[in-house]
Formats: structure tokens, sequence, C-alpha cells
């Protein structure tokens, strides 16, 4: 097997954990400002998605923690754009994920044939990642239309 480069691995998992974590503020946050018929279920989507990125951020620590090696106390960026109709909120929510996907993707690349472990995790978190990223793309479609809001990157 290829040599892992750790250092660029531990890198990559400490920029996972910090957006992970600015995602449970995020989602955290965007709960407290739904109003409105549909509050109800999308507030608990809202929480739903908070409590899913502190399990991401979670695992990512616990690889941090694997490696032998300290992991960021730090917690990603966080943008208040101060638009708050659900609309802008899933929009801005498929913007931050995309982000992170790429890093899990970054991640996957480094570790493809250099470590099982890590290669399996990232592609776990790859595949999750895309999915909650097509859920959003799903909900940012207009009721009847099928084609999607942002085509998703299918290769690679
Ligand atoms: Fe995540």
């Amino acid at each position: 097997m290829a040599e892992l480069n750790k250092q660029r691995v531990l890198h990559l998992l400490n920029r996972i954990l910090e957006a992970e974590l600015a995602g449970v503020v995020r989602y955290t946050h965007y709960s407290f400002l739904v109003f409105g018929h549909n509050r109800i279920p999308i507030v608990s989507w809202l929480r739903e998605q908070a409590a899913e990125s502190l399990t991401h951020a979670q695992q990512a620590g616990e690889m941090i923690t694997l490696l032998g090696e300290y992991p960021s106390l730090t917690i990603g960026p966080l943008l208040d754009s101060h638009k708050h109709d659900v609309d802008a909120i899933m929009r801005e929510s498929l913007d931050t994920e995309a982000k992170a996907l790429g890093l899990y993707r970054e991640l996957l690349q480094c570790a493809e044939g250099r470590s099982v472990i890590i290669e399996e995790y990232a592609r776990q978190m790859v595949y999750a990642e895309e999915l909650h990223a097509s859920e959003v793309d799903k909900m940012l479609r207009k009721p009847g239309e099928i084609s999607a809001f942002r085509p998703p990157r299918v290769v690679g």
C-alpha cells in the first residue's frame, strides 16, 4: 500500500470537524427562524440536520484521535445572511454542504489505496453528504418540477 500523507489527512479531518460543528450551530440557528404553516416539519427537519452534523463532527474527531492526534477546538465560518425564508435557508445550506462534500472528496482521494479505514470512512461520508444534498435540491424544486435545482456532479 502506498504511504498515507498523514499531515494532509489530519488537515482535512480538522477542517471537516470544524465545518460539521459550524453545521450544528447553523441548522440550530435556522430552526429558530421558520414561521408559517409549515413551521413544525421544517423546524424538526432542521433540528435533525443539526443532530446529524454533530454525529459527523464526532466521527471526524474520532478519526483524528484514531491517528493519535489532537482535534481542533475551533468551529468553521458562520455566515448570517439575514435571509430567513425557507428557500434562502435551503440555498445557503446547499452551498455550505457542498464545501463539506468537497473536503470529504479530497479526503477520499488522499486515502484511496493508502488506508482502508480512512478510505471507507470518507467514501461513506461522500455518499451520505451527496444524498443529503440531493434531498435539499429536491426541496428547492417547485412542485411538479423534475429537473434538478443544481445538477449534481455525478462522476468523481
Ligand atoms: Fe455532514
